[in-house]
Order: C-alpha cells, then sequence, then structure tokens
C-alpha cells in the first residue's frame, strides 16, 4: 500500500507552514518543510562563499547536504549537526532560498531526498511544487492562498511582536516581488496543481483552515 501524503502549497505568509505543521501533528504524520531545505541551501552556500548564482556549485552541494529535521514535531533542522532552525528563518535567508530555487539544476538535486520524505503512516509536504512535481500522485492537495496585503500584515504583526522593527509597505513589496520571482521562473513555478483544492485563507482563521483540509481528507 503506498503512503497517503497530503501537498500544501502556496505562497509566502499564506500560513501554509502553520497549517502543515498542525496537520502533521493531527495525523500523527511525518512533515516535509521543502522551504527549509532551500534555506539551508543558500545558507550552506553562504557559509563557503558560493555565489548563489553559481547553479553547478551549488546544486554540487544541495545533493551532498548533511539536512537532519528533529525534535517531536520534526521542525528543529540541523546543518551539519548545527542546530540552524532561526538561522533560516530571517527575511533575507528567504531571499537567498528564493534565488538558489530558481536554479533547475538544484531542484533536481533536492528531488530524491524530498520524495524520500514519504513514510508510514502519512506526510504532509509543505513548499511550492509540493502537488505539482514532487508529489504528483498525492491522496490531497491544497494550494493555500491569501492576499498581499494580509500576508504583508501577518508578517509585520509576527515581527513587531518579536520586537524588531519593520516596514509593513517595504514588506508588502518584498512579498510581492518574492512571488513574482518564484510564480515567473519555467521550472517548477509556485502555481496550484490542476487538482488541487484552492482555499484563501484572507479572512479564514487557522481552525478554519484546518477543518477545511481535515474534510478534503476525509477526517
Ligand atoms: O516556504 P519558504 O518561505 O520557507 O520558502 C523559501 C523559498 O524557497 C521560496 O520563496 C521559494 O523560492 C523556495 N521554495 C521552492 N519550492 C518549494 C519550497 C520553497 O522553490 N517547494
Amino acid at each position: 500500500m503506498s503512503v497517503p501524503v497530503l501537498t500544501i502549497d502556496g505562497p509566502s505568509g499564506s500560513g501554509k507552514g502553520t497549517v502543515a505543521r498542525l496537520l502533521a501533528k493531527h495525523l500523527g504524520w511525518h512533515l516535509l518543510d521543502s522551504g527549509a531545505l532551500y534555506r539551508i541551501t543558500a545558507l550552506a552556500a553562504q557559509r563557503r562563499g558560493i555565489d548563489l548564482h553559481d547553479a553547478a556549485a551549488i546544486a554540487e552541494l544541495a545533493a551532498h547536504l548533511d539536512v537532519r529535521f528533529v525534535g517531536e514535531d520534526e521542525t528543529c533542522v540541523l546543518l551539519d549537526g548545527e542546530d540552524v532552525s532561526r538561522q533560516i528563518r530571517s527575511e533575507q535567508a528567504g531571499e537567498a532560498a528564493s534565488v538558489v530555487a530558481a536554479h533547475p539544476a538544484v531542484r533536481d538535486a533536492l528531488f530524491d531526498f524530498q520524495r524520500r520524505f514519504a513514510a508510514a503512516p502519512g506526510l504532509v509536504a509543505d513548499g511550492r511544487d509540493m502537488g505539482t512535481v514532487v508529489f504528483p500522485q498525492a491522496f490531497v492537495k491544497i494550494y493555500l492562498d491569501a492576499s498581499a496585503e494580509v500576508r504583508g500584515e501577518r508578517r509585520y504583526k509576527q515581527l513587531n511582536e518579536k520586537g524588531l522593527h519593520a516596514n509593513l509597505a517595504q514588506i508588502i513589496d518584498d512579498i510581492r516581488r518574492r512571488d513574482e520571482r518564484d510564480m515567473q521562473r519555467p521550472v517548477a513555478p509556485l502555481k496550484a496543481a490542476d487538482d488541487a483544492h484552492v482555499i484563501d485563507s484572507s479572512f479564514l482563521t487557522v481552525e478554519q483552515v484546518l477543518t477545511e483540509c481535515l474534510a478534503r481528507l476525509g477526517k
């Protein structure tokens, strides 16, 4: 019997990371945070002084990454045994991830690694191309969207709560720029799979989104 996979794709700030984590916990399934892999690849490249535009060198690096997701909910990320969970969450790390993620060779290098996360009893896979490229046979596919303004406000609130100064207009601008890069790239662009259920989370609570996803799973 094949392992059930639930994919959740969508732009940054749509809430898919939170929803994926909570769903995995609720279902007792594994979690794949594919964005973290691109963030870590970029971090590893920067640490080695590799230019983020050097596709061949970064693909080679991605193919041999020593990455592990540990902890009860598999959200603690180790690179070469070092906990980099916080470091990869910055805006700059997201930008750098989006640059390396645009190289087809880097995506190829991470493909098999991502596929191996599908293990019993099931997998919740969060990303941009989970339903379209990595797990096209997924049991259920969700595309979680929200307007750039709502996503910007969420990010702005998060940063304020952490005591970090932020400019809302700038954040919304950055979000639009990253969306544009992720949607326009020729390989594995951000888009809903034809058979995905599209949920707009702009005016929904996390609980409402969870309920909707569980209903799609028949739970
Ligand atoms: O989801 P997260 O914000 O962590 O992703 C960071 C970046 O990694 C995205 O902006 C996107 O460019 C890239 N990414 C991707 N494919 C995925 C997951 C993330 O290209 N499956």
